[in-house]
């Protein structure tokens, strides 16, 4: 069939969030559907303050298949749900539901987003290595909790305020050894660390020419890992480069957390390249 046409067995998909017209997610899906040849779509949804509870509803109502929520309804979410993932759960957060037949099932593909971008991306393996994750917020901890699952034999968290990151460890300290921290206790423990992820908004456009911590004593062993996809290529990671540090970007992040839900709506081995391909080109168009 021509998969621009929809007809009336599309199986529909979305997402949902405020602000939302700046995100790629549709662009990286429709491209997904079409490379596997499913008849199903994807679209925005701009759902405000208030409006989240019917919104859910209406996944149910009109039967989408699907529905990724990102910020500010990735928690709030979870209260509108008939099932929630244990990681989903333990993390705190929902970015992914999945409807079979009208029950829903919320997930959290960031963090198990984020560790395979890691692993296919960078080459790196979290279990037992040590890792140093700056910034405590939502990001923070599908990343933490994810990279402790995965076997780290360490997670030290620095936050510009501490009881955050605390309390992010102690909810990760099931899985792995962890510890909070101040950003000035990092030199304690910063020669032991494999593995750095930026998990703050420091240095994320406009404000490129910042950067979360000192990078003086960045060497070549370390990867230093950023979130932050613009720019692909923050100053934290410039820095780290310079040092000789393996390097690994954000982009990843979002281009697999997209993968693992496509994978639980379809069933279907995502095909990562394209979807990487239509976001690259989105981003060029919107540069432009
Ligand atoms: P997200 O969902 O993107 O993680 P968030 O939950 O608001 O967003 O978390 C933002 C993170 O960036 C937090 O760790 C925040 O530190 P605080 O918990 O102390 O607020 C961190 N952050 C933001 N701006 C920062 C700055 N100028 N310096 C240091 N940390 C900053």
């Amino acid at each position: 069939m021509n998969m621009w046409e929809m007809d009336t067995a599309t199986v529909m998909h979305g997402v949902f969030g405020d602000p939302i017209k700046h995100s790629k997610s549709p662009v990286m899906h429709n491209r997904a559907f079409r490379e596997l040849g499913l008849n199903a779509a994807y679209a925005a949804f701009h759902v405000g303050p208030g409006r989240l509870k019917d919104a859910v509803a209406g996944i149910r109502a009109l039967g989408f298949r699907g529905v990724n929520v990102t910020i500010p309804h990735k928690v709030e979410v979870m209260d509108y749900l008939d099932a929630i993932d244990e990681d989903a759960r333990a993390i705190g957060a929902v970015n992914t539901i999945v409807n079979d037949d009208g029950k829903l099932t919320g997930f959290n593909t960031d963090g198990i987003g984020y560790v395979r971008s890691l692993r296919e991306e960078a080459g790196f393996e979290v279990a037992g290595r040590k890792v140093l994750l700056l910034g405590a917020g939502g990001a923070a901890r599908g990343v933490a909790y994810a990279l402790a699952k995965e076997g780290a034999a360490a997670v030290y968290i620095a936050n510009r305020t501490v009881s955050k990151a605390v309390d992010l460890a102690a909810a990760i300290s099931p899985y792995a050894p962890a510890h909070g921290m101040s950003f000035g206790d990092i030199a304690d423990i910063r020669g032991e660390v494999d593995l750095i992820v930026n998990n703050t908004s420091v240095g994320m456009h406009p404000n490129v020419n910042e950067t979360p911590i000192d990078t003086s004593w960045f060497h070549d062993g370390l990867t230093v890992s950023d979130l932050i996809y613009n720019p692909p290529v923050t100053r934290l990671l410039r820095e780290a480069e310079a040092k000789g540090a393996a390097i690994h970007g954000g982009l990843g992040m979002f281009i697999y957390q997209g993968a693992y839900a496509f994978e639980y709506w379809t069933g279907r081995e995502a095909p990562v390249a394209v979807m990487r391909a239509a976001v690259l080109e989105a981003f060029g168009e919107s540069s432009s």
